[in-house]
């Protein structure tokens, strides 16, 4: 049984619940019912199942007024290129007036958008916008907490009687042993933090507030209170806040840190996982009662309810980090109660087991092959949301990568999988670019505060944050007028940016222009059921999308070399009630395949990947 403090993706440790390392596998092969499903081709064209959603992180996309952080009307400058990206919606992370501590994700008001990004009439144009280029709006939603500077937040924190004084998470604490350190004077003695919870983001979960004589809970920054979802109170105007958004038009949320909702009302001590500390520093402690507890269903069927309401098939996407892929199953719900449309598979592209020696999951065959099986037959055929990159981990590049040799080529691996896979597909900016990480080296440098806290053992999420690359040009790629950017500029822009690779035949952008290219217009790829072909391979996954028995389009196959080294292929596609072997490339990044006749045998170079038409 691995231990978080094993897994080499500091951030990742961070945010996991302790569970994804210590629950046992509840992993059962599929039945041949569950195989059959997901080879089944669907004709359901509700658009999030087929859509490519793009992150943005709004710092870091586009300035348009030189101040080196990016804003709004930059998302709107770029809408041109998403759209012929194939961008179908784009999820920003929390534009709303914040302090910034924790970059947006500490909100002081959720109905109106940070100066420094802009304003509501930016929004609106913005959304107007992309509306103009069939390109929808999710936004981000932080329910879990809001910032300390929210006047709910000032106003509970006042005293114990006001009208908010219940809309956080209060304790008294308990009364402190002999030499405590760190006690404080309560109103009927000394007292200490009520249990041994510790923040995700460092130190004691618990801080004190002298006005009230009480301690406020934290998942996250001590400037991030956690609100207290067991008051009707706060759901009805965390609910009307997101209608603030939905009436303006919006496809739907984000939702952020979503299974850490509701904690344990009896507050107990959570137990101690592994000897040590972690990267923090603190204690290894379980997230038993404060993560997934069963409450957290309860709302997401309420907050389901109110969503359905509106047309146009709104949706709800969960930042889900579960143990398995058994796990992500409930937080879509039932027919009858239904929760999330989309909670995220992070099984494929974040976690970290699968390694026989141990290792971090890297390009694991296996543990690809198994994911990937599972995302099609553990969820009860609902609609699986696949996603490498996001703002919180390592980038895909450099988490996948061989350290440099074969980067470009792992990487076309990744985006191939990402947009052929049967799935909705999330990417974040940059990935079409082969953007890395630029982890800062020196203290000094650091903007995240977990990266100062946590220095060196972590260093924090601002490598994978870096401005878009977008030209060749100095002082900034594109990305700003200014050359003091709020992060400095990735040195690899002269080479690695949207200008320079448009104009590359070979490049991964236009790689990834062709395949979701492929997405939108290839049935078999768009509409078609998904068979995992030549299963004992070790070394190459492949794969074929099926179209439905008499039809008059063609099967794909894809076939993915995991190593170094060259190998040939075999495959048989009856398994995938495919009769023919004959087939032409679509899509080779190697000159070799482009000129491919047949299944039946071929070789595909070091990592190289093929999307073959069955012919
Ligand atoms: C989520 C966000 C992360 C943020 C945290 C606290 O995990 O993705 O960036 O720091 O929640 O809101």
């Amino acid at each position: 049984m691995r231990k978080r403090t094993q897994i080499p993706l500091l951030l990742l440790t961070l945010l996991t619940p302790a569970g994804f390392a210590q629950t046992a596998s509840t992993y059962t092969p599929p039945t041949v019912a569950e195989i059959r499903a997901a080879a089944t081709p669907t004709s359901d064209q509700t658009w999030w199942k087929h859509a490519v959603i793009y992150e943005i992180y709004p710092r870091s996309f586009q300035d348009s007024n030189g101040d080196g952080v990016g804003d709004l009307n930059g998302i709107t400058q770029r809408l041109e290129y998403l759209h012929a990206l194939g961008v179908d919606a784009i999820w920003i992370a929390p534009m709303y007036p914040s302090p910034q501590i924790d970059f947006g994700y500490d909100i002081s008001n959720y109905t109106a958008i940070d100066s420094q990004y802009g304003t509501l009439a930016d929004f609106d144009r913005l959304l107007a916008a992309a509306k103009a280029h069939n390109i929808r709006i999710v936004l981000d939603m932080v329910l879990n907490h809001t910032s300390d500077k929210h006047p709910w937040f000032v106003e509970s924190a006042a005293s114990r009687t006001n009208p908010r004084a219940d809309w956080f998470v209060w304790s008294d604490g308990k009364p402190a042993p002999a030499n405590a350190v760190n006690a404080h004077q309560g109103p009927h003695g000394l007292v200490v933090p009520p249990n041994n919870w510790i923040a995700l983001f460092g130190g004691s979960a618990w801080e004190w507030v002298p006005t009230r004589g009480q301690f406020y809970y934290h998942n996250f920054y001590k400037q991030q209170p956690d609100l207290n979802w067991r008051n009707p109170a706060v759901e009805q105007a965390m609910f009307s806040s997101m209608r603030f958004w939905l009436d303006r038009g919006v496809a739907g949320f984000r939702l952020d840190a979503i299974t850490d909702l509701l904690e344990d009302a009896a507050l107990r001590d959570e137990p101690v996982y592994a000897p040590g500390t972690n990267a923090q520093g603190d204690p290894n402690v379980s997230d038993t009662y404060t993560n997934m507890l069963p409450e957290v269903h309860e709302v997401m069927r309420r907050l389901s309810t109110m969503v359905s309401k509106y047309p146009g098939d709104r949706v709800l996407i969960g930042e889900t980090y579960l143990p398995d892929t058994a796990a992500i199953r409930p937080w879509y719900g039932t027919p009858a109660q239904p929760e999330l449309q989309l909670p995220m598979d992070m099984m494929v592209g974040f976690h970290s087991e699968g390694g026989a020696s141990g290792s971090n999951v890297a390009l694991n065959l296996t543990h690809f092959r198994q994911t990937l099986t599972e995302m099609q037959t553990e969820l009860d055929s609902h609609w699986p949301l696949l996603v490498f990159d996001n703002h919180d981990n390592t980038r895909s590049w450099d988490r996948f990568g061989d350290g440099g040799a074969h980067n470009p080529q792992i990487a076309r691996i990744i985006a191939t999988i990402l947009y052929t896979s049967r799935s909705t597909a999330l990417t974040y900016y940059g990935a079409e670019i082969g953007m890395s990480t630029h982890t800062p080296t020196r203290r000094e440098d650091v903007r995240d505060p977990i990266g100062l806290t946590g220095w060196p053992r972590e260093k924090g999420r601002d490598g994978e944050r870096t401005p878009m690359q977008w030209t060749p040009a100095p002082p900034a790629a594109g990305f700003s007028t200014n050359a003091h950017t709020w992060l400095p500029i990735g040195n690899d822009f002269p080479t690695v940016n949207v200008a320079t690779e448009t104009a590359g035949p070979n490049s991964l952008l236009n790689w990834t222009r062709t395949l979701i290219d492929l997405r939108r217009g290839n049935p078999a790829v768009h509409d078609g059921g998904i068979v995992m072909l030549d299963t004992t391979n070790a070394s190459v996954l492949s794969y074929a999308r099926t179209v439905p028995a008499g039809s008059k389009f063609h099967p794909i196959v894809v076939a993915l070399n995991f190593t170094a080294e060259t190998q040939t292929v075999h495959l048989d596609l009856t398994p995938a009630g495919i009769t023919s072997t004959t087939a032409k490339a679509l899509l080779a990044d190697a000159a070799d395949l482009t000129s491919i006749t047949t299944l039946s045998t071929f070789t595909l170079p070091p990592y190289a990947s093929l999307v073959a038409e069955v012919q």
